[in-house]
C-alpha cells in the first residue's frame, strides 16, 4: 500500500527563461514576495514530500543560493547538456536515494499559484485508482503552446502530443497537459530510460512517459483541475504581472473571508507571508510587504506602504511608508510619517505628521507629534516632543545617540546634538539647541536674551506700508507704542 505522503517532489526549474530579459533567473522573480521558486518550494512543503528536489542549470549559482536559503533541506540536481523535461526529472531522480520508491510528484518552478492542496488532492486521487501515472489536465480558454492529452474510445488517457509535434486534428483537442503529475517511481524510472529526443525539438520529453507506461500495460489517468490559474505558467513580464495580480486577489480575498474589511480589494497588495488579525480595516492604495504581521482591530491606510512591520492591536497608520518597524498597543502613526528600521513604537505612543524615524524606541504613550526628526533615539514613557524637533545624529564622520527620559516636554524646534541626555522630567525651552545632558527635571533653554531695536522699521524702511502700520498703532496706544525695554531687553519666554 502506497502511503499518503509523497516520497518526493521534483521542481522543475532548470528553463533559460529568456523571455524575461533578465539578468535574474526567470524563478527568482516575485509575486506576492516571494520567488516563482519560492512558491513551488511552499507547495511541495505543504504537500509532506520526504524529500524535494530543485532541478537547476540556467543562471545556477544565482538559483542554488537561493533555494539553499529558503529551504536548506531541500536537494539540488543539476541537469546536464541533454534538454527537455524528461531529462530534468531523470536528474532529479538522480539525487534521491537510490532505491527510494513510492510516489514522486512533478511541478514546475514557474507555476506559483499551485497550492499544497492540490498536490495533495492529485496525491489523494492518484493512490486511491493505483495509478501507475496520474498527469494533472486542464481546458484553458487557450490551449496554444500546450501538450494536448490522447484520450482513446473509453475515455482513457493514453498519450500527450506537444503543440510543436502534433497534427491539425490533435492542434483541436482542448484538453492539456499542465505540466504536473504523479508518477509511481517504479513505473517512471524505466520508462525514462525508453525515451529519445526525435521530436520537433530535439528533448527528452517527460510527456512521453505517459505514452511509454500506457503502452506497457500501465495504469494512466487525468486529474482534471479547474482551476486553470493554478497551472498558469509564468514565461515573460506581461504573464509575471497577470498572475501575481490574480494571486494577490486571491491573497485578499482570503482576508477578507477571515474577518478583514479591505474597502477596495483592487488597490490593495498583500505578500503571502503576512499576516492579519480579526477586524482590522484597510483602506485603499495600502500595500502590505514581506513578513509584517498586524494584529487585531488595527487601521491601516489609506495610501500606506509596509515591509516586514509588526503592528500590535487597536493601532492605526495612516499614510506612512515604513519597514521593519513595530508598533505597539493602540499606537496611532501618521499621516504622513516615514518609519525607517529599528522604529519601536510603545503602547499608546504616537509618530505625528511628517515625522521620519529610525533606529529610534520610543516608549509607552511618548508623542513625536509634528515635523520631527529622529534618528538613533531612546525616548522614554510619556515624553513629549516638540514640533520641529531635529535629533541631530550625524557629525559627518560618526551616528551618535540621543537619550531622553521619561516624561520629558521639550520645546518647540529644538534640536539634540547627540551624543546627548535629557534626563527624566526634564523640560526644553522652544529653539533650544541641546549639546550637553540635561539633569532631571531641569529646564533648558539656549536662545539668547529677545533684543527690540525700537523704531527700527520707522528708520530702515520709512515709507513702507510696515511703517505706515506702526506708526498708527502708536499714536493710537502711545504707552505701548513708547520704548519699554528698548535694547536689554532680558530673555522673553
Ligand atoms: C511543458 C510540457 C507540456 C505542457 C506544459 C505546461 C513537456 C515536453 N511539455 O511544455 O506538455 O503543456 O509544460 O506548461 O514536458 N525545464 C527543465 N529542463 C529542461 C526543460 C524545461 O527543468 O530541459 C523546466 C522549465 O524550467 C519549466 C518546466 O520544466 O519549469 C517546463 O518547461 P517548458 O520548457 O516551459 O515546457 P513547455 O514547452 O511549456
Ligand atoms: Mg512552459
Amino acid at each position: 500500500m502506497t502511503s499518503h505522503r509523497p516520497a518526493a517532489v521534483i521542481v522543475l526549474a532548470a528553463g533559460g527563461g529568456t523571455r524575461m530579459k533578465s539578468a535574474t533567473a526567470k524563478v527568482l522573480h516575485r509575486v506576492a514576495g516571494r520567488t516563482l521558486v519560492g512558491h513551488a518550494l511552499s507547495a511541495a512543503r505543504e504537500a509532506e514530500a520526504d524529500h524535494v528536489v530543485v532541478v537547476i542549470r540556467h543562471e545556477r549559482e544565482q538559483v542554488a543560493e537561493h533555494v539553499a536559503q529558503l529551504d536548506p533541506q531541500a536537494l539540488l540536481a543539476d541537469q546536464d547538456d541533454v534538454p527537455g523535461t524528461g531529462r530534468a526529472v531523470e536528474c532529479g531522480l538522480a539525487v534521491l536515494p537510490p532505491g527510494l520508491s513510492g510516489t514522486v510528484l512533478v511541478s514546475m518552478g514557474d507555476v506559483p499559484l499551485l497550492s499544497g492542496d492540490t498536490l495533495r488532492t492529485l496525491l489523494e486521487a492518484h493512490t486511491a485508482r493505483g495509478s501507475q501515472v496520474t498527469v494533472v489536465t486542464a481546458v484553458p480558454d487557450d490551449p496554444t503552446g500546450y501538450g494536448r492529452i490522447l484520450r482513446d474510445g473509453h475515455g482513457r488517457v493514453v498519450g500527450n502530443v506537444e503543440h510543436k509535434d502534433a497534427t491539425h486534428d490533435q492542434l483541436r483537442i482542448a484538453e492539456v497537459n499542465t505540466g504536473i503529475y504523479a508518477f509511481e517511481m517504479a513505473a517512471l524510472r524505466p520508462a525514462l530510460a525508453q525515451i529519445g529526443t526525435e521530436n520537433a525539438q530535439g528533448e527528452k520529453y517527460l510527456t512521453d512517459v505517459i505514452g511509454v507506461v500506457h503502452g506497457a500495460g500501465g495504469r494512466v489517468d487525468g486529474h482534471r483541475l479547474d482551476d486553470v490559474w493554478q497551472t498558469a505558467g509564468v514565461n515573460d513580464r506581461v504573464q509575471l504581472a497577470a498572475v501575481g495580480a490574480e494571486l494577490n486577489r486571491r491573497i485578499v480575498e482570503t482576508w477578507m473571508r477571515a474577518g478583514v474589511t479591505v474597502v477596495d480589494p483592487r488597490t490593495t497588495w498583500i505578500d503571502a507571508d503576512v499576516t492579519i488579525g480579526r477586524d482590522v480595516t484597510i483602506y485603499p492604495q495600502t500595500q502590505l510587504y514581506g513578513a509584517s504581521t498586524i494584529g487585531n482591530d488595527v487601521v491601516l491606510g489609506p495610501d500606506t506602504t509596509l515591509t516586514d512591520v509588526e503592528i500590535a492591536d487597536e493601532a492605526s497608520v495612516v499614510r506612512t511608508h515604513g519597514s521593519l518597524a513595530v508598533i505597539g498597543r493602540g499606537a496611532s502613526v501618521g499621516p504622513f510619517a516615514y518609519l525607517r528600521p529599528g522604529t519601536l513604537l510603545g503602547a499608546d505612543g504616537k509618530i505625528g505628521t511628517f515625522v521620519e524615524t529610525k533606529n529610534a524606541e520610543i516608549g509607552a504613550g511618548a508623542k513625536v507629534p509634528h515635523l520631527t526628526y529622529v534618528g538613533d533615539a531612546e525616548i522614554g514613557e510619556g515624553t513629549n516632543i516638540g514640533a520641529g524637533t531635529i535629533f541631530a545624529n550625524y557629525d559627518g564622520v560618526q551616528k551618535h545617540r540621543t537619550v531622553v527620559g521619561r516624561h520629558v516636554k521639550t520645546g518647540a524646534h529644538n534640536t539634540f546634538v547627540a551624543p546627548v541626555e535629557i534626563a527624566d522630567g526634564a523640560v526644553t525651552g522652544a529653539g533650544t539647541v541641546v549639546r550637553r545632558d540635561v539633569p532631571p527635571g531641569a529646564l533648558s533653554v539656549s536662545t539668547g536674551p529677545q533684543r527690540h531695536l525700537t523704531d527700527w522699521v520707522a528708520r530702515k524702511r520709512a515709507g513702507s506700508k510696515a511703517a505706515q502700520a506702526a506708526q498708527a498703532a502708536q499714536a493710537a496706544d502711545p504707552v505701548r507704542g513708547a520704548a519699554q525695554d528698548s535694547e536689554s531687553a532680558g530673555p522673553q519666554r
